[in-house]
């Protein structure tokens, strides 16, 4: 029986993904995983929130998963020690916040530098902090959209690796704008993704840079 010529070896990298809520974000890279597009191995999933509809997600896919609530520590330090604890204990390559909800200590950030990664739904630096679409419509703003960011201590900052725009429309709601710009949060994440776990990510004075090259085109425009 002839041997089966040799497969290209690609290497997985290692996520914890972080979340609070529903887990769109963290369904994108299980679909984009099975697809075989996205080169993660995702070995843990963790949520500040026992009731947060992406831990179903992770059952479903077959990713461990566990709860650590913030309320059973008395302060912040404490539950992000907790984090770091439990998130360490899996050794990731990356860890990547998707939808969660909880500011991170200057310590939890820089015990992760360069390879803690969020995404935040506005065009950064634009509208950091909360109900970025509502505040966008009433800005009359032209355009909104997501953020993806190597995380620094300050909250919502940091060197951005892709932005995803499109532009608001004028029948427009806080929801509907959140469905479409989840829409781009699907897309672009996945992709950063891929682009770190195939390390062709780098950061040079802020700027992130994709092969070494200054030209990536951070900005994407949808119409969705
Ligand atoms: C996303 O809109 C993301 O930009 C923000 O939180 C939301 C998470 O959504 N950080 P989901 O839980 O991935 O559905």
């Amino acid at each position: 029986m002839p041997k089966p010529a040799p497969q290209p070896t690609t290497k997985l990298a290692r996520a914890v993904v972080l979340i609070s809520g529903g887990g769109s974000n963290l369904q994108a890279f299980i679909d984009q995983i099975d697809a075989g597009e996205l080169p993660l191995d995702i070995s843990l999933v963790v949520s500040n929130n026992g009731d947060a509809f992406g831990l179903d997600r992770a059952k479903q896919a077959g990713i461990e998963s566990c709860v650590v609530d913030h309320r059973n520590y008395s302060s912040r330090s404490d539950f992000d020690a907790a984090l770091i604890e439990r998130i360490d204990a899996s050794q990731p390559d990356i860890v990547i916040l998707a939808g969660f909800m909880r500011i991170l200590t200057a310590d939890f950030v820089n015990h992760y530098e360069n390879r803690l990664v969020n995404i935040h739904p506005s065009l950064l630096p634009k509208y950091p902090g909360t109900n970025t679409h509502q505040r966008a419509i009433d800005a009359k703003d032209q355009w909104h959209g997501a953020s993806i960011h190597f995380v620094v201590p300050e909250v919502d900052a940091g060197p951005i690796i892709l932005q995803g725009r499109l532009p608001i429309n004028s029948g427009d709601t806080s929801e509907s704008l959140q469905q479409r710009i989840h829409k781009i949060e699907h897309k672009l994440y996945p992709l950063a993704l891929k682009w770190f776990a195939q390390g062709r990510l780098s950061i040079n004075l802020d700027k992130v840079l994709l092969d070494n090259e200054t030209s990536l085109e951070q900005l994407q425009t949808f119409d969705l």
